[in-house]
């Protein structure tokens, strides 16, 4: 069992501010798939994404965010989670997830999504692949009443099942007027498990699948990059929600779709 902890529940006023947040991040993405091109540094995304945020009149909250030096988080390959933004070069057959956060008037929106760099090798898109399908399989688990567990072990049985792992070190969280607040959101566990969800709730899903074994390593230089282990393939993508009586409102929902991940089958066929 684990500890009880006050989760926030936010009010109609708040949960209005979240959505501004959370529309601002998912805008950033959707320019960030209609920029990123073969031949493209990290850098380059970085500077894209720190310049569309601020021009919002909002602050891209990785910057500074326990002494991370960058606005944005680029994740190419092997690389699972807070990869730092410099001179390496976007190849094609690359995968790389960009995870924006969004801070405006107080509150933040966090969200992420894994774009193809060119074709996509047949690994590449089924990890990718799997992935995204993790993430909506949790988003439907999502619901008033609902425990913590649910969200867990629905994505861990459909990404085990599908011959791929669930990394177990890092996890969603609360989000609002804090970047990270309780409760944490394992994307592995068991059903029934975990405290119940609340309508008024507000936190962020955003499983990282490998292809391989879900260890990690965090380089030991920067303190910073997450890599597979065994240097296999890995893969996320992240919503900011809102718990309703019946569900989840995707707060970070996309109004178009996201060029380079979302319409791969067309492009790329
Ligand atoms: N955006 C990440 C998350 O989803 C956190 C990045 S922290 C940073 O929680 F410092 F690396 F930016
Ligand atoms: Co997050
Ligand atoms: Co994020």
């Amino acid at each position: 069992m684990g500890e009880v902890v006050a989760v926030d529940i936010k009010s109609p006023r708040e949960i209005e501010q979240m959505r501004v947040a959370c529309q601002m991040a998912a805008e950033t993405l959707l320019l960030v798939g209609e920029r990123i091109r073969p031949g493209m540094t990290t850098e380059e995304i970085n500077t894209l994404v720190h310049e569309d945020t601020v021009r919002r009149g909002a602050f891209p909250a990785p910057l500074n965010y326990k002494k991370f030096p960058k606005s944005v988080c680029t994740s190419i390959n092997d690389v699972v989670c807070h990869g730092i933004p410099g001179p390496r070069v976007l190849r094609v057959g690359d995968i790389v997830n960009v995870d924006v956060t969004t801070f405006y008037k107080g509150f933040y929106g966090d969200t992420s999504a894994t774009f193809y760099i060119g074709t996509p090798s047949k690994e590449a898109r089924r990890v990718t692949e799997v992935c995204r399908r993790a993430l909506e399989i949790g988003i439907a688990q999502v619901k008033h009443n609902a425990r913590l567990g649910d969200i867990g072990a629905a994505i861990q049985e459909y990404v085990e099942g599908e011959g791929c792992s669930v990394v177990r070190d890092f996890v969603g969280h609360g989000i609002g007027r804090k970047f990270h607040e309780d409760p944490q959101v394992h994307h592995f566990g068991k059903r029934g498990s975990g405290e119940r969800i609340r309508a008024g709730m507000t936190f962020t899903i955003e499983p990282m699948v490998n292809l391989g074994g879900w260890e990690v390593e965090i380089d030991p230089i920067d303190n910073w990059t997450v890599t597979t282990r065994d240097g296999s393939l890995s893969a996320q993508f992240e919503h900011t929600l809102l718990v309703t009586q019946h569900g989840a409102e995707i707060l970070t929902q996309r109004g178009k779709t996201l060029m380079r991940s979302e319409n791969v089958a067309t492009v790329y066929a």
